[in-house]
Order: C-alpha cells, then structure tokens, then sequence
C-alpha cells in the first residue's frame, strides 16, 4: 500500500509574515496520520516556513531549484541551499515554469538528478494541454515527458520520486478533470514507469493528481487505484486544505 501524499503549491502568493500566519492556521487543519503533507512555499519563505511547521506533521517544500551547485547563476537556488535549512521537497517541471521561465523536459531531468544526489524529494510534474488532449496524443505526450524526466535515474532512487500529473487545461480554471481521466493518465504513468524500471518501482512511485483540486472533488480523486494524493494550488491557501488533507 502506498501512503498518499498531499501537497499544497502556493505558487506566488503569501509574503512571508503571511505565511506564518497561514501556517499556524492551517497546522491543526491538516493534522492527519494517514498522508504525508507537504507545503511548496516560495523561495524567500523557506527558511521561516520550515520554523513554522517544526513540531507539526508538515513538511515543508520548494517550488523551483537549480541543477548546478553553486557559481555564478544570478537568482537562483542550490539544492544544498535547500537540504541547509531542513527542505524535503522539490517541485520540478510545474507547467508554469515550462510556460513562463523555459523549462524543459531536459532541465527538469538535470533537477531530478541533482534533487536524488542531495535527498530531496522531487515532485516531478507532467501533462498535456487541451490541445493535446483534443488531438488524443495524451498518453503519449505524457509517457515522453516522463522517459525524458527520469533519464539515468536509479529505480531504487525512482521509488521515492512524486510524480504529479497537471493537465494544463485543469490547471486554475475550476475545471478538474474527472477521476476516470485522471486515472487513465496516473494507471499510463505507472505502466511507463514499470517499463522504464520494473513493477517493483511502479508499485512504489507515488503519483498525485494536480488541477482545481478542491474539499469536493478530493475524495473521489484520491480513491482512484493509481492516485495516490494531489498536487493542490488555490484550495491549498484556504482552510479547505484540512478538508482535502482529511478527504476520507
Ligand atoms: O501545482 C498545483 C496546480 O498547478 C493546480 O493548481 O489552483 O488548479 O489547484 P489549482
């Protein structure tokens, strides 16, 4: 049995004093034994966010991190800069930074890598747009961002990697995709995987499903065999997470 994993993205939203303030909100909301929780903060709020959530059982996570060590790449975090103040988790590969900031499926594969050589859990994101969806090369497209994704990455590291399947087009719109979808995808994803590897890594890897998650779609979501947790942006900055953390 995997244990689901439950994840908020904070995106760009919250200063730092509101993040303690949202934290400390949310701490005794999203108490629970069965998931692990994790909150994907910005980067100027990490330091104060790992503080804020020591004695809870959340684990704290960056958005975004670079795949070199250290030198001369103005604005950008190292992961040792991460694991330093007590960060578990990595977001790599969201859509937006694919959009918006040139990320690549060959970038986010040099981000997997250096994520396993320093521990961090990677949380690798993937998914199609409508357009994509409406030509039906989904699977497809899908299966190619993860082979790229996991290239040289060991199955014994692969079994601890998240994977979060995002179609675009559920992405902030309010329209979730339903769990028969969001199953397809998440039971494709797992087959790709146990080709890449082997069943045993398959049956291991986590996989979330991310896209206008909310208290009432989360059950019906979570319950598919092949999803295991979400990826949650806007419903992750309310109360409501409590109610997606404890969606049974
Ligand atoms: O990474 C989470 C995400 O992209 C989904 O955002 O606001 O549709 O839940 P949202």
């Amino acid at each position: 049995m995997r244990r689901k994993i439950i994840a908020g993205n904070w995106k760009m939203n919250k200063t730092p004093s509101e993040t303690i303030k949202l934290i400390n909100e949310l701490k005794p909301l999203v108490a629970t034994e069965d998931a692990d929780v994790v909150f994907c903060v910005p980067a100027i709020s990490l330091v104060i966010a790992v503080e804020a959530a020591k004695g809870s059982n959340i684990e704290i996570g960056a958005e975004n991190m670079y795949f070199e060590e250290s030198g001369a790449f103005t604005g950008e975090i190292a992961p040792n800069m991460l694991t330093d103040i007590g960060v578990k988790y990595v977001i790599i590969g969201h859509s937006e930074r694919r959009e918006y900031f040139g990320e690549t499926d060959e970038t986010v594969n040099k981000k997997v890598l250096k994520a396993f050589e320093h521990g961090i859990t990677p949380i690798v994101c993937c998914g199609e747009s409508l357009t994509q969806r409406e030509q039906g090369i989904t699977i497809d497209w899908i299966r190619q961002q993860i082979k790229v994704a996991f290239l040289n990455v060991t199955a014994e590291q692969a079994k601890k990697a998240v994977i979060a399947y995002e179609p675009i087009w559920a992405i902030g719109t309010g329209k979730v995709a339903t769990s028969a979808q969001a199953q397809e995808v998440c039971a494709a994803i797992r087959v790709c995987i146990g080709e890449i590897y082997d069943e045993a890594t398959a049956q291991a890897i986590r996989i979330q499903y991310g896209g206008s998650v909310t208290a009432d779609s989360a059950a019906e979501l979570f319950a598919q065999p092949d999803i295991d947790g979400g990826l949650v942006g806007g419903a992750s900055l309310k109360p409501d997470f409590g109610k997606i953390v404890n969606y049974k």
